[in-house]
């Protein structure tokens, strides 16, 4: 479908959390995932050649269909804008500036949300209409570049935001949400990458199969619970479905002391459940609070014990994001 092009064309991608089920919906089982409203905009503009800026990182990378050079990050990041560029006629002459408010590399979806906006952008650009399911999927190509074999799960939440059910062969659907949800997402800031910890995983799964797949198993069936918690506003029930999800990750060693001691002291504020949030061993944990009054405290408290901190709020509905 097209509408008419944009000379100054505005995305967002969303930063996401993974409420349960990281690392499961790799193989194949759903996992829960909320978008929140801190992310990236991206802004396309005429330009004489294709070109990518990144802010806060003050990163400019030149696409050409041949040429991806510069250090070895803005490599990479020139790779992933030519592999989106492709799904456009011609090589466009076109300058996309990321706005970026997100932590990279900390579990909160940073490269997916780069991806959607961008994708999002250019659409506008040249007048092409797509759902954000679409737009999920076409952002994949950006994805794969930074992490090799990722689900999905973050692209879909990205574009779509609100609460959502993901499982690889299904794709995605949205929960509705009886009652907003408090969210308290705190940054360990030591340093992770999802390609490597998905590896670590991996390798466990190739040494035994039997003993992985119990635990993915039973993040699918927290799964199952923490969306009929939402479905239902049971805050409780999810809580301890998210209590229960970080003890199996921690199976994987994915949960750092730093990180079990950010989750124990939003425990210790009252939080209803707290884990570690995307790939793990590092990044980012999220807690979640009763009311806005706890999530506060419960922010409080973690930024006292290790690390940055912020509230979340995830609204019902997308019109009350809007608003
Ligand atoms: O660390 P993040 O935000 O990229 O989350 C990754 C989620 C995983 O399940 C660990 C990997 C994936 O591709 O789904």
């Amino acid at each position: 479908m097209h509408a008419s092009r944009e000379n100054v064309a505005r995305a967002f991608g969303g930063g996401k959390v993974i409420l349960l089920g990281e690392h499961g919906v790799v193989y194949g089982r759903p996992g829960l995932a909320a978008g929140i409203r801190r992310g990236v905009t991206a802004t396309a503009e005429v330009c004489e050649h294709a070109l990518l800026q990144c802010e806060p990182w003050g990163v400019e990378v030149e696409c050409s269909a041949e040429r991806h050079g510069g250090a070895r990050g803005e490599a990479t990041l020139a790779h992933a804008f030519a592999a989106v560029l492709r799904d456009y006629p011609e090589l466009p002459k076109v300058r996309v500036r990321v706005e970026i408010d997100l932590p990279g590399g900390a579990g909160l979806g940073c490269s997916a949300a780069i991806g959607v906006a961008v994708v999002g952008a250019l659409d506008r650009f040249h007048g092409v209409v797509r759902s954000a399911q679409e737009i999920a999927e076409a952002s994949m190509a950006w994805e794969r570049v930074f992490h090799g074999n990722p689900s999905g799960i973050d692209n879909a939440v990205s574009a779509m935001g609100g609460v959502v059910v993901f499982r690889r062969d299904a794709g995605v659907r949205p929960v509705p949400l009886a009652r907003r949800l408090w969210l308290v997402v705190g940054n360990s800031e030591e340093p992770s990458s999802t390609k490597d910890m998905v590896a670590n995983v991996a390798a466990r799964h190739a040494e035994d199969e039997v003993w992985s797949n119990r635990r993915f198993d039973a993040m699918a069936e927290l799964c199952g619970r923490g969306e009929r918690a939402c479905v239902g506003g049971d805050l409780e029930a999810l809580g301890q479905a998210m209590l229960e999800n970080q003890e199996l990750l921690r199976d994987f060693d994915l949960v750092t002391p730093r990180l079990d001691a950010m989750c124990l002291a939003a425990l210790g504020a009252r939080a209803l459940g707290a884990k570690v949030t995307g790939a793990g061993g590092g990044g980012c944990m999220v807690a979640l609070a009763r009311d806005a009054a706890a999530a506060e405290g419960i922010r409080d408290a973690i930024a006292e014990t290790s690390g940055s901190a912020f509230v979340a709020a995830v609204e019902c509905s997308q019109r009350e994001a809007e608003t």
